[in-house]
């Protein structure tokens, strides 16, 4: 077994910091990657078995059924760089089919990457697993990697949607720069759709989505020295169809102030702190987006109903990025 944990988690410091600039916009807002705490892990994970979330099984069924063309598109063999290790079966179907020589997670979430990356080197013995614990939106500083090795990402779950486009691209592009010309990119896109199929998928019966989105509230109670009434706040999401985008928020439900180490935020009755977006993409959007990012539109594979996307994108050699730019 071959397994080492590279720990570049950002400190306590920067959740503070991050929540007082977020809290002190006008609309109030907090960046999504601070739901991923343990439990948040955990609800995130009965998130993706809950039947009116589709996303994360559909993504499973169609890296299932294109194993072998994957595999032709990506190679065998590489270094294959996971961003947000999602969930543990994704990646699993994904490994049967592509054998790589290296394994390299990237999540934000320590424990849980701990967990499923030793899982990982213990039931592939022949596979390299170098797990990194980091914020990839901050830039990857990704250990050495053997030159000689061709380099592929993959970046599930429809992960991408977090990011205003801007900040898609920007994302894309950086992950480019450590793949290099040619490096292939595997990633799963939620489609847009009608939106009564979207809004179920965030509005669970079983109110696992709430949950979720409101544990952000105690986990900065915890970590940022705060004192959020949970029971003042509720949870809401909604597709946004000019933005193209769902949005999650938490509701204040009454007028109340709030202290995050020392500082004081007001919230009027009804007020809302947006904590979440989750951008749907239409095959050509996307395309569109990874060409701005510098990558080549190689192949895509959807599920017959079209609920969900996945790309194989292509950076593009240098040349030819030189050609889109001076055109
Ligand atoms: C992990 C960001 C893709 O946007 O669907 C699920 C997170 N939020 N339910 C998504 C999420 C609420 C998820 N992503």
């Amino acid at each position: 077994m071959h397994y080492t944990f590279h720990d570049h988690h950002p400190p306590a410091q920067d959740l503070l910091g991050e929540v007082l600039t977020g809290l002190a916009c006008q609309p109030k807002q907090l960046p999504p990657k601070f739901f991923y705490d343990r439990r948040g892990s955990q609800l995130f994970d009965a998130i993706t078995r809950l039947p009116e979330y589709y996303p994360t099984r559909t993504e499973i069924g169609i890296l299932r059924e294109q194993g072998d063309a994957i595999a032709e598109h990506l190679g065998h063999d590489t270094v294959l760089i996971e961003l947000g290790s999602g969930s543990p079966q994704k990646i699993r179907v994904l490994l049967d089919s592509l054998r790589p020589a290296v394994y390299m997670p990237v999540d934000i979430s320590g424990e849980h990457l701990r967990d499923s990356a030793s899982h990982i080197a213990r039931d592939y013995p022949d596979l390299k697993v170098e797990a990194v614990c980091a914020d990839y939106t901050a830039g990857l500083q990704l250990p050495d990697m053997p030159k000689d090795t061709a380099r592929a990402a993959f970046f599930p779950g429809s992960s991408i949607g977090n990011f205003v486009p801007a900040a898609a691209v920007d994302l894309l592009r950086d992950v480019g720069r450590d793949l290099g010309p040619g490096g292939a990119m595997l990633i799963g896109v939620d489609l847009k759709k009608d939106r009564q199929r979207l809004d179920v998928a965030y509005n669970d019966n079983q109110q696992i989505t709430a949950a979720f989105n409101l544990n952000l509230l105690t986990r900065i109670n915890r970590e940022a020295n705060a004192d959020f009434d949970i029971n003042r706040f509720g949870h809401r999401a909604f597709y946004n169809e000019a933005e193209g985008r769902i949005e999650m928020h938490l509701v204040s439900t009454c007028a109340q102030k709030v202290r995050v180490d020392g500082h004081h935020f007001r919230f009027e009755a009804g007020e809302t702190i947006h904590t979440e977006n989750s951008y749907k993409y239409s095959v050509e959007e996307f395309h569109e987006l990874g060409a701005e990012a510098g990558y080549e539109a190689e192949q895509v594979w959807t599920d017959p109903d079209e609920l969900f996307s996945v790309h194989c994108l292509r950076v593009m050699a240098c040349a030819d990025l030189r050609g889109r730019l001076a055109a």
